[in-house]
């Protein structure tokens, strides 16, 4: 198994996204022209060095060849030229390991990778911790294992291992379990009522709605992985609509709980709301979490403050966890006047096997959760929500979209939906990644691996072939959704 120049220009799109801060970059962009100065150029370059270790890349090199595609290309050359061989990827070689050995060679991998995480020599690095704040190194192992491996693994796991030996253990499990090398056995099913309580229903669903509605707003609902963020870069793309990142505000009833339990444990993925405060004048911090006025401030007040700062855009508001609870969906109706509601939807195989991909149960489920039950717990609730709430608002507030048909015809599809929002249709909304709209914050990791919208991604579901059958339960809805699946 060889690496191809494509994965070689991924690795150095995401080393200059990084270094750059620059999320949206092209194959054919320079370097230098994207503000890479001297200092930066050093850092590329000596990243590139430890991961191509054997293609000895020069200053010359990036100047002579500063786009990302010119760059993996004289990688690949060197490289070839040195070993008279191709590259090998660092997962080629795991793969091709023999089992005993390859705790042996994570944890070799690790070594290497935290001392550079430490701007130390490989070699004068001992291995000895003790002395290192995890916290430090975190990010850059988080960034590594997806670079090299494809692997999404979270902050708190990595924390709760901080020692080469566990972390290694781990990360090797997961290897295997990912390339199929070991055998994971699946024979759990979700009970649609195990854990997931706050689906039921309140009657009252807001003691804190203001004696007022808001103007009307829009909901973009969906499950996790069903190309929302795609979506939503789309409506970004319409003068008329404000479409931030996540702003996961409805699941909360006053500004003391989104400070408590979304701010302080999810900080940077609360960029949005964090900078229309700081618009506003505010600066969310501690104190701010102990002072009574944020404590009780109702969050209908804050989305009141958000649709004043877009006027006149309608706020769209796009947070798959909401269809999490009933109860949250429920607020929109409180809070705002006239809501209009748009349901994502994508077939169930899809959306379980790049829920499982990415490791979302370790993020959302609770601990041990076998993954492909998360997954069809998350597809099937969120989806049964949201037709619940479809059958209490009236036909003209609410709008479904198959994610296959907008990928596939994205003209006639977004054109019913500016009908439906009673917008004009712009041409504007079929470039998603056009400059200009809010990107970053919390959504698809992944969303830059493209750079339009890719129709092929509608046919994935129907090569993927999921460990055991999905459940009654999850044919009905998806029935109801006009998805056909094989009997549980
Ligand atoms: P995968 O990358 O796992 O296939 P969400 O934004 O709701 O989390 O959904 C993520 C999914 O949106 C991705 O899951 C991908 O299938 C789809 N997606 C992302 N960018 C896309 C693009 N440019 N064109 C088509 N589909 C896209």
């Amino acid at each position: 198994m060889t690496a191809s120049r494509d994965e070689i220009e991924q690795t150095v799109t995401r080393l200059w996204q990084k270094l750059l801060g620059i999320e949206s970059i092209g194959r054919d962009d320079n370097f230098f022209q994207l503000g890479g100065d001297a200092l930066l150029a050093t850092r590329l370059l000596s990243k590139l060095r430890q991961l191509y270790c054997h293609a000895e890349l020069s200053w010359r090199d990036l100047h002579e060849h500063p786009t990302v595609a010119g760059l993996a290309q004289r990688i690949e050359q060197l490289y070839a030229s040195a070993n008279k061989q191709p590259y090998q990827p660092v997962k080629a070689l795991f793969i091709a390991t023999p089992p005993s050995e390859r705790h042996e060679f994570i944890e070799k991998y690790l070594k290497k990778k935290i001392a550079h995480a430490l701007r130390l020599d490989d070699d004068s690095f001992t291995g000895n911790l003790t002395w290192v704040n995890w916290e430090t190194i975190t990010a850059d192992l988080i960034w590594d294992f997806r670079g090299d491996f494809q692997l999404p693994v979270y902050r708190h796991e990595i924390l709760k291992r901080p020692a080469i030996e566990a972390l290694a253990e781990f990360i090797t499990v997961e290897l295997e379990q990912r390339y199929g090398l070991r055998w994971v056995q699946t024979n759990s099913r979700p009970n649609f009522y195990n854990y997931e309580t706050s689906s039921e229903p309140s009657l009252e669903p807001t003691k804190l709605s203001l004696s007022s509605r808001n103007k009307p707003a829009v909901f973009l609902l969906s499950a996790p992985r069903s190309g929302s963020t795609l979506l939503r870069l789309m409506l970004a793309g319409h003068p008329a609509l404000f479409c931030p990142p996540e702003l996961s505000l409805l699941e909360h009833e006053t500004m003391g709980q989104w400070l408590q339990k979304r701010f302080l444990r999810f900080p940077k993925e609360s960029g949005i709301v964090y900078n229309l405060l700081r618009v506003m004048g505010f600066t969310p911090t501690q104190a701010m979490i102990d002072d009574p006025q944020w404590q009780e401030m109702p969050v209908q007040e804050m989305y009141r403050l958000i649709q004043q700062h877009a006027a006149p855009r309608f706020l769209v508001d796009k947070t798959p966890n909401y269809a999490k609870s009933l109860t949250t969906l429920r607020r929109a109706e409180c809070w705002f006047d006239q809501p209009k509601y748009i349901h994502l939807v994508r077939h169930p195989y899809a959306v379980i096997e790049s829920f499982v991909r990415h490791r979302f149960d370790k993020f959302i489920g609770p601990e041990g959760v076998d993954p492909y039950e998360c997954a069809e717990q998350a597809w099937t609730e969120r989806n049964r929500n949201i037709l619940a709430l479809s059958q209490m608002v009236s036909s003209q507030r609410y709008y479904r979209i198959h994610y296959e048909e907008l990928v596939c015809e994205p003209v006639s599809v977004m054109q019913g939906l500016c009908e439906f929002l009673k917008i004009s249709f712009e041409k504007t909304m079929l470039y998603p990644y056009a400059c200009g709209r809010m990107i970053g914050g919390p959504g698809d990791p992944d969303i830059f691996q493209h750079d339009q919208i890719d129709p092929q991604l509608g046919e994935i579901w129907r090569d993927i072939i999921l460990p055991r059958p999905l459940t009654k339960e999850t044919g009905r809805v998806a029935a109801q959704l006009n998805y056909g699946l094989p009997a549980g």
